[in-house]
């Protein structure tokens, strides 16, 4: 196989001018051996994926008699089916694993057109059963982004503290830019209630007190927040459509249990927001007990995916201990300096 250094190829199969400028200097690479046989291969990602296949496929080669005339004309791979396609589910497997555009990605070729990794991979084929996909490694899946906007928590040495939270409300807001801003129009006309009884995206229901009216604002549920006792001070908020109230309650009760930054963004979190009449919690909110409890109690409980990015501060007046701490569940950082 003669591979092209994907390096050379952008995801579109266009060259660029650093590619142009070194395809000059390009050295085609072989793999070779007694069974396989150079050949000239497309100039494209999928290269690196046959080489890594041959590698892999190489070791399966059944040699064929073949009459001495023809053996240029016949000459060819030969592994039986099954084996080509354990060899072909791994390299894709690796293909989604590790392949893209080269101007974005660095990718370890050299690893996996290696003739170990090819031992290692085929290792585990077994001669007499398939290998379900679903045995591989899993492709890793770098953690979604969230529907979360931006909330950020400042306070300096004198105390002044900002609590800003962002919301253009659902994706891409209106998804309109007007020309020539950058900046993304909202979709914030959710906020109000369009219709008595009718609940908004996030489940939200109201009458006319937030009904749309010229010049008038939405009701938002954004609860930038400050808190100050005789022994300190925190700042917190986070993005979280409706539950942005729930969370900032709890994370009060705790920094008014003594919690500290860290244990005001993490402690597991539930909510209740009237109508759906159900009480949404991440794992972990409720103990087993607890859960069999409400539950005897009549609450509707549902379990949901961790939620919420809040970033909170305090600062204890006696000790001078200052804490800062970022959501684990989402991005973020936080820094005492
Ligand atoms: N856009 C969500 C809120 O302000 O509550």
């Amino acid at each position: 196989i003669i591979s092209l250094p994907a390096a050379q190829v952008s995801s579109h199969g266009f060259l660029n001018g650093a590619s142009r400028a070194s395809l000059k200097a390009f050295q085609p690479a072989f793999l070779t051996s007694a069974n396989f046989r150079p050949s000239a291969a497309t100039a494209s990602s999928p290269t690196e994926l046959v080489t890594e296949f041959s590698a892999l496929a190489n070791c399966f080669c059944v040699p064929q008699p073949i009459a001495r005339s023809e053996a240029l004309t016949r000459r060819r791979l030969r592994i039986t089916a099954s084996r080509g396609i354990e060899a072909m589910r791994r390299a894709y497997r690796d293909r989604a694993e590790y392949l893209g555009d080269p101007d974005f990605v660095k990718m370890p070729i050299k690893r996996l057109i290696s003739s170990y990794y090819a031992a290692g991979l085929r290792s585990n084929i077994l001669a007499d059963r398939a290998t379900p996909s679903s045995d591989l490694a899993p492709v890793t899946i770098s953690k979604p982004e969230s529907m979360h906007t931006t909330h950020i928590s400042i306070m300096d040495k004198q105390g002044n503290e900002v609590s800003a939270t962002f919301t253009v409300n659902f994706r891409f807001g209106s998804g309109f830019v007007p020309p020539g801003t950058g900046v993304v129009l909202n979709d914030e006309m959710d906020d109000f209630v369009s219709k008595p009884g009718v609940p908004n995206g996030y489940g939200l229901v109201g009458n006319d007190a937030n009904a749309i009216a010229p010049h008038k604002r939405p009701l938002s549920s954004m609860t930038p927040t400050f808190l100050q006792t005789g022994n300190g001070q925190a700042v917190l908020g986070t993005p979280g459509g409706s539950r942005i109230i729930s969370m900032v309650l709890l994370g009060t009760l705790d920094y008014f249990n003594g919690g500290d930054a860290g244990s005001i963004v993490s402690i597991p979190r539930y909510h209740m927001q009237y109508l759906p009449d159900v009480v949404f919690y991440e794992p972990g909110a409720f103990t087993a007990d607890e859960i069999g409890g409400l539950k005897n109690m009549g609450y509707h409980l549902r379990e949901i995916h961790p939620y919420g990015n809040m970033q909170a501060i305090t600062w204890d007046y006696k000790t001078g201990k200052v804490t800062a701490a970022s959501d684990p569940r989402d991005i973020g950082k936080a820094e005492v300096r």
